[in-house]
């Protein structure tokens, strides 16, 4: 089946459910079984069978296995936040001793969790140059057990080669971990570029309505029960009623993704001709530095893309966001509607500098009409110019 199709069939089976074309929303904790030995056979880590909440409904098991099948991965889990689904991760392969290298260009958070939980726990934590590729290898020690990759980082968009990273990480006997949040199952097919474990920030692209918080993991069969058994251990779970909405949402992924990329090139292309802006850093423009990396391993590219401006005071880029009318001033990114915010870079780097001569804005791009949002763009350019 071609991706198109298999996001209308999978994760429903009307023939289960009386003839429904989605699987129902089911609530529950407790689940009975019909005697004692089927209870006392239930498996600890089967956990593709309803047998406590916790565990997971059929609501939550079609969400996760229409990620799963989508992005080519072995099993999914959801988890309560793309967050959530950065630390189980994490946890799930590293032990007092280990070591992970993770990209400077990862989301602050991950940075954050890596400084106050991991450093503390006895994990030695490295970052590393977003563009090293193979030259990893550099920097491997024998105690490196992930290699943790955001490609493209989702504030400053630097494309990694995966695959050149995967092949050092995997003679290494180390696993690649890829924050896939931008490239989504839809636009990037993970484990055929070398990944073991995928994290999505379901709360973006596949919920896509701004109206849910999720994650979702998929891995390989190698990763899949250590990193199930920690998401039960831990006792994340996720409602029936979210993995409906993230499911539904998920049906339309193709097309929504298909039109904001659209819209973000034509506002990317505007953007690039004006005097005002220094530079876009969108991996699906053809002069960006990342732009080759995607082309070869991405079917396309999510619609949130960095802009530096020419250098202009604080006051003119407080200008410039607060006029504009059409971009919400907000966290998040991958619902319907157009945001804005100012990407405070620097300070989060420690490998790499960020100094890119202007203030960074990253935009995402709605399923507004992109003329309506390139007249708002315009009309806050000469507001700010007035500042
Ligand atoms: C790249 C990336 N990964 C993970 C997350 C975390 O997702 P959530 O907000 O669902 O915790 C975000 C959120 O902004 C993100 O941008």
């Amino acid at each position: 089946m071609k991706k198109d199709t298999l996001l209308a069939r999978t994760g429903r089976d009307p023939a289960r459910y009386q003839g429904m074309v989605n699987t129902p929303v089911f609530r529950t904790s407790t689940v009975i079984f019909p005697d004692l030995a089927a209870y006392e056979a239930r498996g600890d880590d089967d956990f593709k069978k309803v047998r406590y909440g916790i565990h997971g409904t059929p609501t939550t098991f079609a969400l996760e296995d229409a990620v799963a099948r989508m992005e080519g991965g072995y099993a999914a889990v959801a988890v309560p936040s793309g967050l959530a689904a950065i630390t189980a991760s994490l946890s799930a392969f590293l032990k007092p001793g280990d070591h992970v290298l993770v990209t400077d260009s990862a989301y602050v958070p991950t940075r954050n969790f890596c400084e106050r939980r991991l450093k503390p726990g006895g994990i030695e934590v490295d970052y590393y140059d977003p563009l090293l590729g193979a030259d990893i290898a550099r920097i491997m020690r024998p105690n490196t057990k992930v290699v943790f990759c955001e490609s493209p980082g989702s504030l400053t968009f630097e494309m990694q080669d995966i695959p050149a990273i995967a092949a050092v990480a995997h003679s290494r006997g180390a696993l690649v971990f890829a924050d896939t949040t931008w490239g989504t199952p839809y636009f990037f097919r993970s484990f055929e570029h070398g990944v073991d474990l995928s994290i999505h920030a379901a709360t973006k692209y596949i919920a896509g309505h701004s109206d849910v918080m999720m994650g979702v993991i998929v891995t390989t069969e190698r990763c899949w029960l250590p990193l199930r058994r920690t998401v039960g251990g831990f006792g994340f779970c996720v409602s029936p009623e979210d993995c409906y909405l993230a499911l539904r949402g998920f049906r339309t992924i193709g097309v929504r993704m298909k039109q904001q990329m659209a819209s973000a090139l034509r506002v990317a292309r505007w953007l690039q001709l004006r005097s005002d802006v220094k530079r876009v850093i969108y991996p699906a423009l053809e002069n960006d530095p990342g732009h080759q990396i995607w082309k070869r391993d991405f079917e396309g590219a999510a619609s949130l893309f960095s802009l530096v401006l020419i250098p202009v005071t604080d006051r003119a880029v407080a200008t410039f966001i607060d006029s504009l009318k059409l971009f919400g001033i907000g966290s998040s990114w991958g619902g319907y509607e157009s945001l804005v915010q100012v990407a405070h870079v620097a300070r989060n780097r420690s490998a790499t500098r960020w100094d890119p001569g202007g203030p960074t804005i990253r935009l995402h791009i709605g399923l507004e009409d992109p003329d309506d949002l390139i007249a708002d763009l315009e009309q806050a350019f000469a507001a700010m110019r007035k500042a």
